[in-house]
């Protein structure tokens, strides 16, 4: 198992059908031991529920937004596993009304909080992680992003500034930390139908594009982003920094 004796963190598991949680199975089948957080009281029982099937997890509160909360996962994850191996953000949010009207609208504070929370906090969290990671020799951060990045997809709107952001800031991570043998990348996923898809207005419409018109001809699934996931932050991708990985059945090239 190419993740053995390894330890990671996991952000961004809400329920069953986040995409952090597949590679949270992905990796504790891989033979890692993790640290997995939940955003705030709502999501704590989900959370537990879904990680009693890990080997003797870590699960700690962490709202992104909160340096102290982020402070206080980094003291647990050094107290009890005394380094870190990897780090995967899964942490996204935009506000419902941001992501139905015209992107011309978007609020100065829609804005702030898109950025704060899908794009600040991928920076927060690998400094955060840095410490333990350079015990360990070196380590691998992963985030997940979408191609309304660079393209124009209706009503993704902000969370598609936010992304630019969060690539562009995996390049700059990855510049800063590759001479500690850390490295930073991101996973663009294909649409899924997960929690935060379902604040996005028209997303069913989003997904039969994809089956039309992608050359696999289907969507993808949170398992196949996992496996990719394991390339990326285990032996395998050892190589491999400041990349985008397109795991969208091949959408991103198609044109006419
Ligand atoms: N579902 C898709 O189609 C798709 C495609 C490409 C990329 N992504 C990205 O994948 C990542 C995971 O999303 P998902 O689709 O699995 O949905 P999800 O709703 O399961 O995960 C989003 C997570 O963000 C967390 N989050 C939001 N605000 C937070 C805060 N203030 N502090 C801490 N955590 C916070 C939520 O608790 C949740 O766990 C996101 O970055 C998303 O943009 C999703």
């Amino acid at each position: 198992m190419s993740l053995t004796g390894k330890t990671g963190l996991i952000v961004g598991v809400a329920n069953k059908r986040s995409i952090a949680w597949a590679i949270a199975q992905a990796a504790s089948a891989a033979g890692a031991r993790l640290a997995v957080t939940y955003q705030g009281e709502r999501l704590e029982e989900n959370v537990r529920e879904l990680a009693a099937e890990l080997t003797d997890p870590l699960l700690l509160p962490c709202d992104v937004t909160d340096d102290a909360q982020i402070a206080s996962v980094f003291e647990s994850i050094g107290r009890e596993f005394g380094g870190l191996d990897f780090l995967v953000h899964g942490a996204a949010f935009a506000k419902r009304e941001e992501l139905a009207a015209p992107y011309v609208d978007t609020s100065r504070e829609g804005f702030r909080l898109a950025l704060d929370i899908s794009a600040y906090s991928l920076v927060a969290l690998t400094r955060g992680a840095v410490p333990l990671m350079e015990r360990r020799g070196g380590g691998s951060i992963l985030t997940l992003t979408y191609l309304g990045s660079e393209r124009v997809f209706q009503n993704y709107n902000v969370m598609g500034v936010a992304k630019a952001a969060l690539e562009a800031s995996v390049r700059y991570l990855a510049a800063d930390l590759g001479p500690k043998a850390i490295r930073v990348n991101a996973i663009s996923a294909g649409p899924i139908k997960t929690l935060a898809a379902a604040g996005i207005s028209g997303f069913s419409s989003i997904l039969q594009h994809y089956r039309d018109r992608a050359p696999l001809r289907r969507t993808v699934d949170t398992a196949e982003v996992a496996d990719a996931a394991m390339f990326l932050l285990g032996p395998a991708g050892r190589a491999v920094t400041a990349e985008v990985l397109m795991v969208d059945g091949g959408y991103h090239a198609t044109g006419m």
